[in-house]
């Protein structure tokens, strides 16, 4: 479903590589964790993924087509690390104007802003007041449903849980388990590696740029026998 090939980003001719020789093949339904300190270059991987970074060199592939191309950005959804929403707009007309720009019909928009609030248990008291007044909380949950208004079949969250309270988290968590039980394939990045271990299939953790551990917790953990903290400090300290 998603394909690097060879991947490797300098933002400028004589920085340092930000993302150095990655290739990464995740398939269809997989919850993949991508792991790594402040810095590593999990954002500048997702933005390269998600066509908003070019790469400097390599190939990626999403569902078969460029990141860059208008066909990807239907059938993808993104959560950005800083979500810049619009703050006088109320969370509904936020969300309405993200839907119409899929051209999705008003009728169906209703249905799908009323249910994706529901799920992520936004206070309702809240929906038609300005994004402005709203806590941290409330912005990420307006930021992960507008990822899902088009329905994607490839969700990309970076960093989700972050400052979000054990609820918050919780609810996020469930959220995820449910869009891996209709079959989306969903790559996050996280520090969070608690929740990484409980949520995904495979796990790849990268440092300084490079790809240093890839592999299901199972075998990173060698089944249980380590936590997945344990293994990240291992890797990242190396
Ligand atoms: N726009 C930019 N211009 C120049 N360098 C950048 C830019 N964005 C990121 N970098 C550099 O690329 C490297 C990787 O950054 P990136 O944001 O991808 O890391 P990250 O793993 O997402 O970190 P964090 O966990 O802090 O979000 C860092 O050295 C960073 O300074
Ligand atoms: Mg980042």
């Amino acid at each position: 479903m998603i394909q690097l090939n060879n991947i490797s980003k300098k933002y400028s001719g004589n920085a340092p590589y930000s993302v150095h020789n990655l290739s990464l093949h995740i398939p269809e339904g997989e919850v993949f964790g991508f792991l790594g300190p402040n810095g590593a270059g999990k954002t500048t991987t997702m933005k390269m993924m998600l066509g908003l970074l070019t790469p400097t060199s390599g190939t990626i592939t999403i569902n078969g087509h460029s990141p860059k191309s208008q066909e990807s950005k239907h059938f993808i959804g993104f959560f950005p690390e800083n979500a810049h929403l619009y703050k006088y707009l109320t969370a509904e007309e936020f969300l309405f104007f993200c839907g119409e720009i899929f051209g999705i019909p008003k009728d169906e928009l209703k249905i799908r802003i009323a249910d994706l609030l529901k799920r992520l248990q936004f206070p309702e008291e809240a929906v038609k007041r300005p994004i402005g007044g709203y806590s941290k909380g409330m912005m990420q949950r307006i930021g992960l449903a507008q990822a899902l208004i088009n329905d994607p079949k490839i969700v990309f969250l970076d960093e989700p849980m972050s400052g979000l309270d054990p609820l918050g988290r919780r609810q996020v968590k469930d959220l995820i388990l449910y869009l891996k039980s209709q079959g989306k394939t969903i790559f996050f990045n996280s520090h969070i590696l608690n929740d990484a271990e409980v949520l995904c299939d495979r796990v790849g953790i990268i440092r300084n740029g490079e790809l240093v551990l890839l592999g299901s917790v199972s075998e990173v953990t060698e089944k249980g026998k380590k936590t997945l903290e344990d293994v990240f400090l291992e890797v990242v300290m190396r």
